[in-house]
């Protein structure tokens, strides 16, 4: 008889979302005759650019042809993205080697991967609440999680605590729920406290391209002394609509070596290649030529028009909220809205009210840890039309 990997019993019986497409088709099933508007998961709804298409479309014609024809690709991502994903960050003022680019299918396979590399006596750091990737990913291979909480009283920002040592930090900035984001001087001392304790930050700016405020940084190597202790993940999903195309990248500058137990030191950016290369084929070529569309300053022109679309959506979300008198974080550099549910009512209760007097599906905010079970999340990523639809709803309810 195999042993288990017992730890999944520490697990809940179903990821988040999964769980809530489950009730949501429960429902439907029940009540055929109603529209359900979904503004749950943060999936996009509009179409990719032309410029991407035309990208994707390339690598389709390359494919047909044995003079252009792709087989298997570099494990860490062709060079040509990789060169398009280094000249964009350049344009943002942030500077990486276009080799610490390590090209994937998302951020959400990253994230989750990335615990590997880690032994399971560590000092963990996770945010509640937050995207729950990171704590699923940490319980199922066994590590113990230190909850830094998150707040209306810190603005759902939370700060190290100095006299508290820590290895792993994982911070999400824009935030996933909340909407918050860290200024340049929180994540100067994050990444003081991260190079005082030897430890490692790993970045998710999965919805940097949701900022507008050009004060705020997009990326931890933004701030100095980062690339000597920060792992950052991005995801072309809600930048650029590939939430089904998928394709991500993470970048694990060389600068990242420890000193190992034997006294040998050790390269982050090499064992996340040896195990990239060993578990992982690389993104498809086609994909790689899509995203590489992307990148070019004409690809993320188009990117940022579908961006302000939602964030048109956002502000729909945030004024009806405003005129209800509900308290709401989140809505300006983010496609999320983060709301305390009216009434003080528990998050799944809400959603299920919600759910059963509007047809309206969010996500509870107890979903993303113990600090949200009083909070509801609702996106931006659903078209103009359920989007008014749902907040007439909405407001028609409270
Ligand atoms: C979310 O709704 O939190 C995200 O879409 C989930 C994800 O990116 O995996």
């Amino acid at each position: 008889m195999p042993k288990l990997n017992e730890h999944y019993q520490n697990l809940k019986e179903s990821y988040l979302f999964s769980e809530i497409a489950h009730r949501v088709a429960r429902y439907m099933e029940a009540n055929p005759d109603k529209k359900v508007i979904r503004l749950g998961i943060g999936d996009v709804t509009l179409p990719l650019g032309d410029v991407a298409i035309k990208g994707l479309h390339e690598g389709v014609d390359a494919m047909a042809q044995a003079n252009t024809f792709k087989g298997y690709g570099p494990e860490q991502g062709y060079g040509f993205l990789r060169d398009a994903i280094s000249a964009y960050l350049a344009r943002n003022g942030v500077s990486v080697d276009a080799d610490d680019i390590f090209i994937s299918d998302g951020a959400k396979s990253d994230t989750g991967n990335i615990s590997e590399l880690f032994d399971t006596d560590n000092v963990i750091l996770i945010p509640d609440p937050v995207y729950p990737v990171y704590v699923d990913s940490n319980i199922m291979n066994g590590k113990k999680i230190t909850y830094m909480a998150g707040n209306a009283e810190n603005h759902f920002l939370p700060m190290p605590e100095k006299n508290i040592h820590a290895d792993i930090i994982y911070l999400c900035s824009p935030n996933n729920p909340t909407g918050a984001v860290y200024n340049r001087e929180q994540l100067k001392e994050w990444v003081d406290y991260a190079l005082a304790n030897e430890a490692v930050i790993l970045f998710d700016s999965a919805y940097e391209a949701f900022i507008t405020d050009p004060e705020l940084p997009r990326s931890i190597y933004a701030i100095e002394g980062a690339k000597r202790c920060a792992i950052e993940f991005c995801s072309l999903s809600k930048t650029a609509g590939f939430t089904g195309t998928r394709c991500g990248y993470t970048i694990v500058p060389k600068e990242l070596t420890f000193t190992a137990q034997n006294g040998k030191e050790m390269s982050l950016h090499a064992m996340w290649n040896r195990r990239q290369s060993t578990k992982f084929n690389g993104t498809s070529y086609i994909v790689q030529k899509g995203a590489a569309a992307v990148f070019t300053e004409e690809g993320m022109k188009q990117c940022q028009e579908n961006i302000r679309y939602y964030q048109e959506n956002a502000r729909i979300i945030a004024d009806t909220l405003t005129r209800k008198g509900i308290r709401f974080f989140g809505g300006v550099h983010s496609p999320y809205i983060w709301f305390e549910c009216p009434g003080n009512q528990e998050s799944w209760e809400f959603f299920d009210y919600l759910l059963n007097h509007a047809q309206i599906v969010g996500t509870p905010g107890a979903g993303f840890g113990e600090n949200g079970s009083h909070y509801f999340r609702l996106t931006a990523f659903g078209s103009r039309e359920n989007t008014r639809e749902a907040m007439e709803r909405f407001e028609k309810l409270f």
